[in-house]
């Protein structure tokens, strides 16, 4: 396909035209140049293509696919490889059914555990997040088959997701808002980015031309299409002026005629929509031309890998006296609805019809288990007869494993979350079954954390997120120790959701969210008040233990052009195989600007066996150290002392060292009469001819008795250079100031 000879054949009508799609999920083809239509699908943990009536809400039919884990549960794996994996054969399944692009990664970051959609989305943190993105848009697209990278931009929340107003300073979203964007297209170059419902500073981000254009494709490269979400289009001639190339859904007739009428009167030029066709026909050209018709869906082989994905996830909690595994000679009561039942993916876009879906009890038929659904998932009140059996069963048995966590009604697409709490009548179950059954152990499904105020009562904890299709028989593989646990949690568990920094403004004043937290979200928070939480970002619990030891930088201090290498050795000293999860944070040691106690930078997951010891390396860049400076609109490296942090989780730094950074940057300070006496004397040159002058005015007899040298000192620092002239008297003059700032700024 020629592209750009096409473009040139097209009507302006035509190509007006091309900026929707046909429908709810196609592309528009021209029969008369022999342009096809393609397919794009939801995504984005499993494939939702709709053959028959279609809409963006998961309600009408879509075709048997398979249920992989969802972002939240793949993120605790911290496996890039895995993702990578995942991902390639979501590609190929869109190859055998002829879906030319995978609707997702969801990669908006967690500001609250409230939004519904937390479940689809990786992490809190922007780095961890990116890494992920990346990961899974390189396995997908292997198979030339495109991905979507949404929702493009500060599209944390559903409360009002299609008029909500995100208000974002600047350096918050550099820094918090678009990493894992910036990283996936840098580095995976998506073959579509997905720009969110919201408003990101008072600018829809379908029209938002600083965002679509010149963030995404000036600043960071970007050549690929941009696609609306599904109704997110307010003005479309805007929207193609801004870099918003294909609307859906379609048909979209009325916005063509707009399109077609603003290039006619000159108020949208016809080089934007050329580059608007020229980027939706690239799509078309990209799957059409590596087609692979002859890939087979292998549901069995993909049922596999979901549960694959699934054990390598999930996170144990808490292990109290080494509870778990548990042996197969144990008689266990499996209680709670979910252990027949499972939650295991989410409401709306991303719901898949699954080829087949395994529960818990199903995957333990042949172990010593009984069961009892304790509860309803139609009810969140007690059912005081489903109850009495279940405590029944407790007491019988050697152990009591509770399968509980939220319902569909209340974690979902579309709205949000208005608690942390897991239903009543699963709340009066645990309490019931722990007077009966010391040894309890909570397995939970749900996409985002809960509160547990029960946690002490309870001997162990397995969040099982939403676990995909084969969710069942991972969880078994988890409990009997078939398989290790390895994942850890992508996101703070905080006690109570009251601690959570964005909740005193979450769901902001009618449409408009204000940022408020800045920088401040997740562990960056926590940390830095110094707050207990209720399970740390990084944490989680395996049935060995691992040793950290030999870490070493490859130089002392380094210019922020420079890379810095760091290594580390970990050993397992338990006596069973496992995986750990190895994190490096930064920490700026002496800032100027308010930054996070510690930012993380690195993580690599390494399989040991027992004994085995590995070498885990990490390379460090400027992105590592710096903070955006939005005085230079740029990054930014200030010269100092960094700490090098290896954990085990954000919370448990195992190992850490020194390195000095120095900066690059040549910028010249300009001082003036409004320059602090603490500011200037903080620049060696302005400490050297400031003294002088600070000699001259003897802060000795200005203060007298009143106020002692150190305290004059002290409030010196926050003077103005002006202010020497009321404080000198007589002996400072005003060409004195002027001489001074001459040789400051010289
Ligand atoms: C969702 C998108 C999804 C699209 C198509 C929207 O409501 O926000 O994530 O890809 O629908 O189903």
């Amino acid at each position: 396909m020629d592209i750009k000879i096409l473009v040139a054949e097209m009507t302006l009508e035509e190509k007006a035209a091309m900026c929707a799609g046909s429908d709810f999920w196609h592309t528009k083809g021209v029969e008369r140049l022999g342009v096809p239509s393609v397919m794009v699908t939801d995504g984005p943990c499993g494939l939702r293509k709709q053959a028959g009536e279609s809409d963006h809400l998961g309600l009408n039919a879509s075709v048997t696919a398979v249920s992989y884990p969802t972002g939240s549960c793949i993120a605790s794996s911290f496996d890039r490889e895995l993702i990578q994996r995942s991902g390639e054969i979501l590609g190929e399944e869109c190859q055998a059914e002829d879906v030319a692009v995978l609707l997702g990664p969801a990669v908006n970051i967690k500001r609250s555990p409230l939004c519904g959609r937390n479940f689809e989305y990786f992490s809190e943190d922007p780095y961890a997040a990116g890494e992920m993105a990346a990961a899974y848009i390189k396995g997908v697209q292997s198979k030339q088959v495109g991905t979507s990278l949404k929702h493009f931009a500060a599209n944390s929340q559903e409360h009002r997701r299609m008029t909500s107003d995100s208000v974002v300073d600047e350096r918050t979203l550099r820094e918090l808002y678009l990493p894992a964007f910036e990283k996936a297209v840098k580095e995976a170059k998506p073959w579509t980015v997905m720009c969110s419902y919201n408003k990101l500073n008072g600018t829809y981000a379908s029209e938002n031309h600083r965002l679509l254009t010149e963030i995404l494709r000036e600043d960071w490269g970007y050549d690929g299409m941009v696609v609306s979400d599904w109704g997110a289009v307010n003005d479309r001639v805007k929207g193609v002026a801004a870099g918003m190339d294909l609307e859906m859904p379609g048909p979209g007739k009325e916005n063509a005629t707009k399109i077609t009428e603003a290039v006619l009167s000159g108020t949208l030029s016809e080089e934007d929509l050329n580059k608007a066709v020229e980027r939706v026909l690239k799509v078309v050209a990209q799957y059409i031309e590596n087609r692979q018709p002859n890939t087979a869906f292998q549901y069995e082989r993909d049922h596999e890998m979901a549960r694959q994905m699934a054990a390598e996830s999930m996170v144990l909690l808490k292990n109290e006296a080494g509870i778990l595994p548990l042996s197969k000679e144990k008689k266990v009561a499996f209680l709670g609805e979910f252990a027949k039942h499972p939650r295991f993916q989410g409401g709306g876009s991303s719901h898949v019809t699954c080829y087949k879906i395994t529960g818990a009890v199903e995957a333990a038929k042949d172990l010593n288990i009984v069961y009892a659904p304790g509860y309803s998932i139609e009810s969140q009140e007690p059912q005081e007869e489903l109850l009495a059996e279940a405590v029944k069963a407790a007491k019988e048995a050697d152990c009591a494993v509770l399968f509980i966590g939220i319902t569909d009604e209340m974690e979902s697409e579309g709205f949000d979350r208005k608690n942390l709490k897991i239903p009543f009548g699963q709340q009066r179950l645990i309490e019931e079954v722990v007077k009966v059954q010391k040894n309890t152990i909570a397995v939970i499904h749900c996409g985002a954390p809960v509160e547990m105020p029960w946690l002490n009562d309870v001997k162990a904890v397995l969040y099982a997120y939403l676990g995909g299709e084969a969710v069942g028989s991972a969880v078994v593989d988890l409990l009997y120790g078939e398989k290790n646990p390895s994942g850890k949690l992508a996101e703070t568990f905080p006690l109570r959701l009251e601690d959570n920094p964005s909740y005193l403004y979450y769901f902001g004043e009618g449409d408009l969210t204000e940022y408020r937290e800045g920088i401040f979200v997740g562990y960056r928070y926590y940390d830095k008040k110094d707050m207990e939480v209720l399970f740390p970002f990084g944490y989680g619990l395996s049935y060995t233990e691992f040793a950290y030891s030999s870490l070493r930088l490859d130089r002392d201090s380094l210019k922020d052009t420079d890379s810095l290498h760091v290594s580390v050795k970990v050993e397992n000293i338990g006596n069973r195989a496992g995986k750990e999860i190895v994190q490096l944070y930064v920490q700026d040691n002496e800032s100027s600007v308010i930054r996070p106690v510690k930012e993380l930078k690195g993580f690599e997951k390494v399989e040991l066996a027992p004994g085995e010891e590995k070498e885990v390396s990490f390379t460090l860049d400027k992105r590592s150290f710096a903070y955006y400076n939005t005085e230079i609109s740029d990054w930014d490296v200030e010269t100092g002392d960094f700490t090098i942090m290896i954990g085990k989780s954000s919370r448990d730094i195992a190992l850490s060292a020194v390195v000095r950074v120095e900066s690059t940057r040549q910028y010249k300070r300009v001082f003036t009469i409004n320059s602090t006496f603490g500011d200037i004397m903080a620049d060696p040159k302005g400490q050297e001819i400031v003294s002088k002058m600070l000699e001259k005015m003897n802060l000795d007899d200005i203060g007298g008795e009143a106020i002692s040298k150190d305290a004059m000192m002290a409030m010196m620092g926050y003077m103005p250079l002006r202010g020497a002239l009321m404080m000198g008297g007589d002996k400072i003059r005003p060409e004195m100031i002027e001489g001074l700032l001459d040789q400051l700024n010289a």
